[in-house]
């Protein structure tokens, strides 16, 4: 059977940037409907970032999903830099005038763009199949996906293509029209989720001899923890006394002790640096990681990903109020020059704190010169502070 529907925009794509982009334009009472190829159980369950910055936490607050987050989040005013074996904190409250970061999961935060989706009449349509989206270069756009047998289309006057990095909507745009900027890792991490109270009470970025080493958290009894490793690291070849053993050289301190738990999740992830220019092609708009992908030294992509959508959202509710389509044709620019200033800042922890395999002597004794001034000069921590709580939203 042919199901034929329309909305105002159509959302590709149930992740960060998707729910957030379709919450904001119900607030604004814009309707859209959101189409996701897994299940919801999948997308809540999934273990991913766990960083949020200021603007988001007060985006989210703002929207009003943000009583969870406020009563389970971990606020936290700094983080710790160690090298050669010594910790040194960077105080964002004091560098930042007051702010701080928020440790909550991002798939918790799902949960409740969910809930408040449902709760308010949105449509969020998951496991959809054969995404595709077509007629974007004209004024009647169209999603046209499977749903339990059924082939569907969805007319909109816009599409947001919020579906990540190996979506359908950016390769959807006519080849020639996009510019990709690529820079990739020779490393990944390994990270891990461990049923340990988290060691230290703020993050601990570690640069090490046999590489870098984090620790975060998820919750007072959960620990994050992650090694650099090969790019293509066999997980099969860590078993979890190797994982901690390794753990323990990389962050050990004088006087300072890893707690160890069984290990509930592991994986190996990749590295890169990605940007498409412009994130705009006729009316469809890319937001998030279709659009870019950070390394995730400094937690930027789930921030970054909400401040697309909060642009676009505001760009979609002036042309709805106004029909002045001003806004969103300046999207691209106005998202971008935020983008690369974060790119910028996730680029240079990357570089700071991992052992690159073509480095020489030169570049470690650059690595630990650049370590101790961002720690011991306050113009330097400053910097990284302030990028770190997060950029201003545009
Ligand atoms: N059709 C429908 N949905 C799709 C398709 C498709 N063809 N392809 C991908 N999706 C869905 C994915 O299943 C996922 O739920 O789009 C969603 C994209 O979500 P994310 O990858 O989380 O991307 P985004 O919302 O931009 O958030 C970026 O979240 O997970 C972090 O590392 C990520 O921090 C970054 C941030
Ligand atoms: C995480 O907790 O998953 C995390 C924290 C900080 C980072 C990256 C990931 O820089």
């Amino acid at each position: 059977m042919q199901i034929s529907q329309r909305t105002q925009v159509g959302i590709v794509g149930a992740g960060p940037a998707g729910l957030v982009l379709s919450h904001l334009l119900y607030l604004q009472g814009i309707d859209s409907v959101v189409v996701e190829n897994r299940s919801r159980q999948y997308v809540e369950g999934r273990v991913r970032a766990g960083v949020l910055e200021q603007g988001t936490v007060d985006l989210l607050t703002d929207m009003g999903v943000g009583e969870r987050m406020k009563a389970e989040g971990l606020v936290h005013y700094g983080i710790e830099l160690r090298f050669g074996g010594q910790g040194h904190r960077i105080d964002f409250q004091d560098l930042t005038d007051g702010k701080g970061i928020t440790i909550y999961s991002q798939h918790e935060v799902l949960k409740v763009l969910n809930n408040a989706r449902v709760a308010t009449g949105g449509q969020v349509l998951f496991e959809v199949e054969n995404v595709s989206v077509h007629d974007f270069d004209n004024s009647k756009p169209k999603i046209r996906y499977e749903k339990d047998g059924n082939a569907c289309e969805l007319t909109c006057d816009f599409i947001a293509g919020c579906d990540g990095f190996h979506g359908v909507c950016r390769p959807s745009i006519p080849s020639g029209v996009l510019t990709e900027y690529v820079r990739e890792y020779p490393f990944g991490w390994l990270g891990i989720l461990a049923d340990a109270p988290p060691s230290s009470e703020e993050l601990i970025y570690t640069y090490h001899d046999r590489g870098f080493a984090l620790l975060s958290m998820r919750t007072p009894q959960i620990s994050r923890l992650y090694l650099q490793c090969d790019p293509d690291e066999d997980i099969d070849a860590w078993g979890d006394e190797r994982i901690w053993q390794e753990l323990q050289i990389r962050l050990s301190s004088t006087g300072w002790k890893l707690t160890e738990g069984p290990i509930l999740q592991k994986g190996v992830t990749g590295m890169r640096s990605f940007v498409v220019e412009p994130m705009q092609y006729g009316r469809l708009f890319l937001a998030g990681d279709s659009a870019h992908i950070v390394p995730p030294t400094g937690a930027k992509g789930l921030n970054l990903a909400v401040a697309d959508v909060q642009v676009l959202a505001r760009a979609l509710a002036r042309f709805y109020a106004t029909g002045n389509q001003c806004q969103l044709n300046n999207y691209s620019h106005n998202c971008l020059r935020r983008v690369w200033k974060v790119q910028r800042f996730s680029w240079w922890m990357t570089s700071m704190l991992h052992r690159f395999p073509d480095e020489n002597p030169f570049d470690q004794r650059r690595q630990l010169a650049e370590l101790d001034y961002v720690t011991s000069s306050r113009a330097a921590a400053k910097t990284l502070a302030e990028n770190y709580v997060g950029l201003p939203m545009q």
